[in-house]
């Protein structure tokens, strides 16, 4: 019995679902008010106890096991949740190497010596009069006391060594105050406080535990901004500032608005606007992406007017201008729009006007900043505009420069219908044939995922994906995994399936296909945090479920190793088997909840019809699409297999 099954099996769903939602018995299952949205009128969440499942069948519109209950009630990851269930049924989970014990003791040291240099830099800012302009400062940039209180705003004195010497005799080391960037050590071993007269501004993870500082000058010293040095804690590059306190407010709007600068996300938090983080003055990562991708439906991106400010998006397309390739750290605005489009992120720009940054807009008048965010325009459009600007559509050689530089952007639009409307529109813009700028685009999306395909292979080389087919998997949970595998093997394939389904008219291929409650928390990590070697060495931080996943990564990818055999990526039938695996998988997770449906429905005899139709239609049209498209995919490879073997 695996590790999952034997806690499943130790535990009783109803039971733990009950502590939270109070049941009816209802024939066989349980019915109640779904707890994760507003839900008082008619019950919509039923438990399953023959399946050990659970679902909403309101808004929420989600189902799983008892671990993804669990994970939902509490907000937490599936490492999590499987820590806790595991305590509760009495299982003990492996003890961690000594290596990531040592790793760990000294992170939670460093974050020790950063919470007392908070704490120094705070008392500082409130009880010295060498902070008074600090103080006034403040004011005169209409922060309050409680947004001084809410971000833990700091004064570092102007002394060399105020920091130091209020440290060590704390007991800190010096080593340790090096460690957590807060100061320098000279060659000769002397050392002094990097930051010095500064308005100190703490930098926190998701979790709230301070990582680093901005330290912001006060009068016109340079830098402005002096950040902390990247240490074991801090990477500016995967931080995003505020998300700790903007958290709640962008699971519960699904809206995230993304800005450039401190005092813009300060100000933002004061009038309200709680769901407002920063990239610290670099252009976006995946990381920082992924960080809140969760939940996530909108993301908008606060741009100053200045063509120069634009970095935040623009920054990687100057990058393709010169032919540097896209690093995996900075998203370019190709990597933005596909990375978003795989996550399912509606992406907007968000344009200031001239000269204001949301700092001085919300000042003015927060209603102008509501207003901006609402209006804010779909990430492609933006760039149409902007791109149509930079160049001059009139001459031909201008057309070329605006078709080389949109053709990646429109190619990188997973969904096909939008794909269309853009290209259609981009072709307006230069006053250009439509097919020329399609044919463009398809050349240059085949160039990148079709062209792999390998003639020469013979077919029965390999070990075959598409004479066996997922018809002859024994169960879901083999198809699942070989899936993930897959998709784990080749980031590109996740993508491509999404498009297939697209055109299909379904949804994206979600964690919840999967069945299985560990494959769903891989497949979470995957799309969370890419490829399986950038999941985290540690289990340090709660949002990354490194060693624990990754070992139960490792075991799937051995177990599927022989049917795995001759998997490569550059193959197209690869792909082609991972679209026929995904959709057997979407098929029998439709069927899954048809079936609980009926029986939800059973249980509720007072259940109005068109409320039961209006669930049923949607989902009885996604499988029929899946079962046709299933189908007659299956009718052609049985030809080409056929005439392959003549
Ligand atoms: P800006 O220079 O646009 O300043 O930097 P700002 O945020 O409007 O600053 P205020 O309002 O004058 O205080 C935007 C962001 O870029 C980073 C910081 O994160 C800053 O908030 N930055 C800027 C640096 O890291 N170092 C610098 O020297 C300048
Ligand atoms: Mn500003």
């Amino acid at each position: 019995m695996s590790l999952i099954e034997e806690i499943k099996s130790r535990l009783d769903i109803v039971e733990i679902i009950g502590e939270t939602v109070r049941l009816r018995r209802s024939g066989k299952n349980y019915i109640g008010f779904c707890p994760f949205h507003h839900n008082v009128r008619t019950p919509s969440f039923a438990v399953f106890p023959d399946t050990q499942t659970w679902r909403c069948f309101g808004a929420c519109n989600t189902g799983g096991d008892i671990f993804q209950f669990i994970m939902r009630r509490d907000g937490t990851t599936f490492a999590e949740a499987l820590r806790l269930l595991a305590q509760r049924a009495g299982i003990p989970l492996e003890p961690r190497t000594p290596e990531a014990e040592a790793r760990e003791r000294e992170r939670a040291r460093l974050r020790e010596v950063l919470e007392a240099a908070t704490l120094f830099y705070q008392h500082q800012l409130r009880q010295t009069s060498e902070a008074e302009p600090a103080r006034a400062y403040l004011a005169a940039r209409g922060l309050t006391s409680e947004t001084i209180n809410r971000f833990g705003l700091g004064y570092s004195p102007s002394a060399w060594h105020a920091l130091i010497d209020s440290m060590l005799r704390r007991g800190f080391l010096i080593e340790e105050l090096q460690a957590a960037g807060l100061v320098v050590i000279r060659e000769d071993g002397t050392a002094f406080d990097r930051f010095r007269g500064r308005l100190m501004i703490p930098i926190r993870d998701s979790q709230g535990h301070v990582i680093g500082f901005g330290a912001r000058a006060l009068g016109g010293e340079e830098p402005k901004y002096l950040n902390s040095p990247q240490t074991l804690l801090f990477d500016k590059s995967t931080v995003l500032f505020a998300l700790d306190l903007a958290r709640a407010e962008i699971r519960r709007t699904g809206v995230a608005v993304i800005v450039e600068g401190y005092f813009d996300v300060m100000m933002a938090h004061q009038a309200g606007f709680t769901n407002v983080v920063a990239a610290l003055g670099t252009s976006l990562s995946e990381t920082q992406l992924r960080l809140l991708s969760r939940g996530l439906k909108r993301l908008v991106l606060a741009l100053d007017a200045d063509p120069a400010g634009m970095h935040a998006v623009l920054r990687g397309l100057t990058s393709a201008r010169e032919a540097f390739p896209e690093t995996t750290l900075e998203l370019g605005p190709h990597g933005l729009i596909r990375f978003s489009g795989q996550l399912g992120v509606d992406l907007r720009v968000l344009t200031l006007p001239e000269g204001m940054d949301p700092d001085e807009l919300i000042r003015r008048d927060p209603q102008e900043w509501v207003r901006a965010v609402e209006e804010a325009r779909p990430v492609i459009a933006f760039l149409l505009d902007y791109l149509a600007a930079q160049h001059h559509l009139g001459d031909p050689k201008g057309k070329a420069a605006f078709v080389r530089e949109i053709v990646p952007i429109l190619a990188a639009i997973p969904d096909p219908v939008e794909r269309d409307v853009y290209i259609q529109q981009a072709a307006r813009m230069a006053r250009l044939n439509e097919r020329v700028v399609l044919e463009q685009v398809t050349s240059y999306r085949t160039s990148k995922t079709r062209v792999r395909t390998r003639r020469d292979v013979p077919l029965h080389t390999m070990s075959s994906p598409s004479n066996k087919g997922a018809e002859s998997f024994e169960s879901g949970a083999e198809a699942e995994a070989t899936l993930l595998v897959m998709l784990g093997l080749e980031p590109d394939l996740l993508p491509y399936v999404n498009v297939r389904f697209a055109e299909l008219g379904l949804e994206p291929l979600s964690e919840e296909d999967f069945l299985d409650s560990i494959h769903r928390a891989l497949f979470r990590n995957l799309m969370e945090f890419g490829p399986v070697e950038s999941w985290a060495e540690e289990e340090t931080d709660p949002q990354r479920a490194g060693p624990l996943l990754r070992a139960l990564w490792m075991e799937r990818l051995q177990r599927r190793a022989a049917l795995l055999r001759g998997f490569d990526p550059e193959d197209e039938r690869w792909a082609e088997e991972a679209l026929r695996l995904a959709l057997w998988i979407r098929e029998q997770r439709l069927k899954e909840i048809l079936e609980d449906l009926q029986a939800l429905a059973e249980s509720v005899p007072d259940w109005p019809q068109d409320e039961f139709m209006a669930k049923w239609q949607p989902l009885t049209e996604a499988l029929n699409q899946v079962q046709r498209f299933r189908y007659r995919r299956w009718m052609i490879d049985s030809s080409i297999s056929a005439t392959a073997r003549r």
